[in-house]
């Protein structure tokens, strides 16, 4: 099935590439494949692109280029960062994160547990929300390293309150690490203006390439890398720069930079549109975290009684993608931990699908997709047992 007959609705799993990132990386592939570290002309014009994209994503965080360090991703920014602020405090063992962090937090918060650390995972109410006043007393001065709170859920799209938690945090003098690789380019992320010490980006999540992503380092803040050897990213992160790579996460940045303001509010109101269309349609749908502040491209939400998994299968006839909020591991159908900690029993977690929309999304593809998902009720629901 080519592209073209898609109707791609799992944005909050990886984007297509823009035009704007796909024109600028095709010269760093076929004419200027030279190594930017290298000391001859011929690598200026990798190294002056690489310059010209940390300028573009600072641009889009509202911060300095000199902040910006280019990574393989999210989890290894995420990674970087933790394992950063644990090292600068030797003596402090305490870490605080929140029940519903990707992956690469919590796992990475695991690690530090084997190793003797103490980890506060903050629970959510049923909106997926975090109780700032549990956040305020998790926080040990001169004893907790670092606090790691994601500015956006991938799966329900719910925005945390990172400026007053990161603010908290500088008050016990504590390190704060954002994990905002769904925030980027949905939300404004002013970083310049908040106690954030480091964040977290994902070039695919907003119209980028895969493997690329960047550490924000604030100029305030000390920073012990983990990736040793040849002291490239001002020695933040040795290894050779994928020039192609950082150059379209660059030009996406920038694209979304300059979309952003446009994007959100259409963005919203498709979004919006498509909950309202499925609830006429269908009944017995509840929006997970419907009134909290939410991304404006994520609907997250359960039909009673329709199996996630054979939702997808239906849709997927029909080249509709979405994803559930269930994953399947060895051979067993697991919730996700982000609905777990919401408090949603087993049922209703696999009857969860997850809605991500992008500025490429129209609303013929919406209409598709109330239509594909009535049709799959109508099929499960009689189906049932
Ligand atoms: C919230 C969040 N953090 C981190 C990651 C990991 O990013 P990457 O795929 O670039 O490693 C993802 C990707 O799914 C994500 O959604």
């Amino acid at each position: 099935m080519g592209a073209t007959e898609l109707v791609y609705l799992d944005h909050n799993a990886t984007t297509p590439l823009c035009e704007e990132a796909w024109e600028a990386m095709v010269p760093f592939f076929r004419e200027n494949w030279a190594n930017p570290s290298s000391g001859y002309r011929f690598a200026r014009r990798a190294r002056e692109a690489v310059e010209r994209a940390r300028a573009q994503v600072a641009g889009l965080l509202g911060v300095t280029p000199e902040e910006i360090v280019f990574t393989s991703g999210g989890t290894e920014s995420t990674h970087a960062a933790v394992h950063s602020a644990v090292a600068l405090h030797p003596d402090r063992r305490h870490v605080v994160t929140c029940a519903t962090e990707h992956d690469a937090t919590l796992r990475t918060c695991e690690a530090l547990v084997a190793r003797g650390y103490e980890v506060t995972v903050l629970p959510v109410d049923a909106g997926g929300r975090l109780d700032l006043g549990a956040y305020r007393e998790s926080l040990r001065p001169g004893r907790t390293a670092c606090v790691s709170l994601m500015w956006a859920n991938n799966e329900t799209g719910l925005v945390h309150p990172v400026a007053e938690a990161a603010a908290l945090a500088h008050e016990c003098g504590i390190l704060f690490h954002t994990d905002a690789v769904q925030a980027a380019g949905k939300v404004p992320l002013d970083l310049a203006g908040l106690r954030v010490h480091y964040a977290s980006l994902s070039a695919h999540k907003l119209h980028g390439p895969k493997g690329v992503g960047v550490l924000y380092v604030n100029r305030g803040a000390r920073f012990q890398a983990t990736q040793l050897g040849g002291g490239q990213e001002g020695g933040r992160r040795s290894g050779t720069l994928n020039v192609p790579g950082i150059v379209g996460m660059g030009a996406a940045a920038e694209a979304a930079r300059r979309h952003l303001e446009a994007d959100r509010g259409a963005l919203a109101a498709r979004r919006d549109r498509f909950e309202r269309d499925l609830a006429q349609r269908v009944s017995g749908m509840h929006v997970h975290a419907a009134g909290a502040p939410r991304l404006p491209n994520t609907s997250n939400f359960r039909m009673d009684g329709v199996d996630a998994q054979g939702a997808i299968l239906l849709l997927d006839t029909r080249g509709v993608c979405v994803s559930s909020g269930s994953a399947c591991a060895t051979g067993s159908i697991k919730p996700s931990h982000v609905l777990t900690a919401m408090g949603l029993s087993s049922r209703p977690a696999r009857e969860t699908l997850r809605v991500s929309l992008a500025r490429t999304t129209t609303d013929e593809e919406i209409d598709v997709a109330v239509e594909a998902l009535t049709a799959a009720v109508g099929k499960l629901r009689v189906a049932r047992p």
